[in-house]
């Protein structure tokens, strides 16, 4: 909670959003105070949804020296209670993925590192501009709650030995609002505010090891490595400054990860890889960032070991267990694990053929993520309902040869209209070469 001492309190009464919206405008470096006074503002209602928003924007043109940005976030963490899990568990782990399209990483990540042994709470995020949110997806299950109090969350973690749940209010409620705003004002893809968001949050919540996943590509916020990089480096070094560990794995995000994009149509993904399948380039994924994840917990030396661990766990069905009991002690349906066939299913389902042939050379992970929303995946102002069933399914990735009228991708969709304007887009998304195209890298380096 904030320090509020008299000499504070005198210095913080004399400010004014108005001015602190300006000097940023005018680029102008923020002092700790003002972006302190900005923060409990926004937080206690005092500094408006518009004036945050218009700051946010200002933040995302014209961005913040690394001293703001920790600033930022460690305003933000303490905008509400700080967690202390060391009466829960011996390490808190933690992941956390700057945002993607298909990126249901967290469901099979969290499942896999409790079966090798470990302690996982995790508090997830809602969709943000065209990147799914791990909420939304999860409550595609029916009764499925995401609104852990502070002591469910606790009780949870020491009981069952995972937890994915939302932000409780009295945790960083600064970034719950302005995460909230940012979705529907094109303030996301900003380094400082993606970077204090995702930190307040992992500080907040008591997470002492934490593997960051940023994504990088035309489907993420950070469009090049350079961004990337920056954004893994000010995250790591936050996390050092708040004494948490933390690696950063720069991962591809070009083209959607795995093949299904969609709220429920991602949960059972993920339930596919949780039993031994789904798509390899996931699979893979999940397996580096659980590696990661086991290597902070002191569960291996090697990133090899480590992986082989995480790997057991989904071939030997431990890992599937472990996500059973997750939804089960968060009030879930366990029916639509055990059989995915019961999720309601889209009024239009379309598989779309393959208008030519040759190698595919892109599949525009920000086009199919817009896609997604625009089809109701997502959310077009604050508080607007998800509608899980629909989404895309694409069926290659870049260096596949695809045959001409061989199946692309399927839609699926609740509005006609909405389905015949997704499949010229999706259309559009794919790209081609006549000549061999490489299969994309998963990853792009880590930084520690
Ligand atoms: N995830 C978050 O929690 N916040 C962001 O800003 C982006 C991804």
């Amino acid at each position: 909670m904030y320090d509020n001492s008299t000499d504070l309190r005198i210095i913080l009464v004399s400010m004014r959003a108005v001015d602190i919206i300006i000097k940023k405008r005018t680029l102008q470096e923020l002092s700790r105070n003002e972006i302190r006074f900005f923060i409990q503002g926004f937080t206690d209602g005092s500094v408006t949804d518009y004036q945050a928003s218009a700051w946010a924007m200002a933040v995302l043109l014209n961005g913040m020296t690394d001293r703001e940005t920790t600033e930022l976030t460690l305003a933000m963490a303490e905008s509400g209670e700080i967690q202390d899990l060391s009466d829960t568990v011996d390490i808190a782990l933690d992941k956390h993925s700057t945002g993607g399209v298909g990126d249901k990483t967290t469901l099979v990540v969290e499942p896999v590192v409790s079966a090798c042994g470990f302690k996982v709470g995790k508090m997830s995020g809602r969709g943000l501009g065209f990147s799914g949110g791990t909420l939304d997806k999860m409550e595609s299950i029916p009764g499925y709650r995401t609104n852990l109090t502070t002591d469910e969350f606790k009780k949870q973690l020491k009981e069952v030995g995972l937890v994915l749940t939302g932000q409780t209010g009295d945790l960083a409620p600064a970034d719950g609002k302005l995460y909230a705003l940012r979705d529907v004002t094109g303030t996301v893809d900003s380094l400082p505010l993606i970077a204090s968001s995702i930190m307040s949050k992992k500080i907040a919540g008591g997470a002492r090891r934490i593997v960051l996943d940023v994504k990088v590509g035309v489907g993420a916020f950070m469009k090049t490595l350079k961004e990337a990089r920056a954004l893994a480096t000010i995250m790591v070094k936050i996390a050092k400054l708040a004494e948490r560990k933390a690696v950063a794995l720069l991962s591809d995000m070009n083209q959607p990860l795995g093949f299904a994009v969609g709220n429920s149509l991602e949960v059972k993904e993920a339930i596919e890889t949780l039993n031994g399948g789904g798509p390899t380039d996931f699979r893979t994924h999940c397996l580096e960032v659980a590696g990661h994840l086991i290597i902070l917990g002191g569960g291996a030396k090697t990133l090899a070991t480590a992986k082989q661990r995480a790997e057991a766990t989904l071939n030997d069905g431990t890992a599937f267990d472990r996500f059973r009991k997750l939804v089960s002690a968060q009030g879930g349906d366990v029916s639509y694990v055990d059989s995915p066939d019961k999720f309601p299913k889209a009024k239009f389902i379309e598989e779309v053929s393959s208008p030519r042939g040759g190698y595919l050379k892109a599949v525009d992970a920000q086009i199919v993520g817009e896609t997604s929303v625009d089809l109701g995946g997502g959310r077009a102002k604050k508080g607007d309902p998800i509608d899980h069933a629909v989404g895309i399914v694409i069926h290659h990735k870049v260096g596949d040869r695809v045959a001409k009228g061989e199946p692309l991708f399927t839609l699926h969709a609740n509005d006609k209209a909405k389905l015949e304007a997704a499949k010229e887009r999706i259309l559009k998304a794919h790209g081609w070469n006549a000549k061999k195209v490489k299969p994309l890298p998963h990853f792009y380096g880590t930084v520690k």
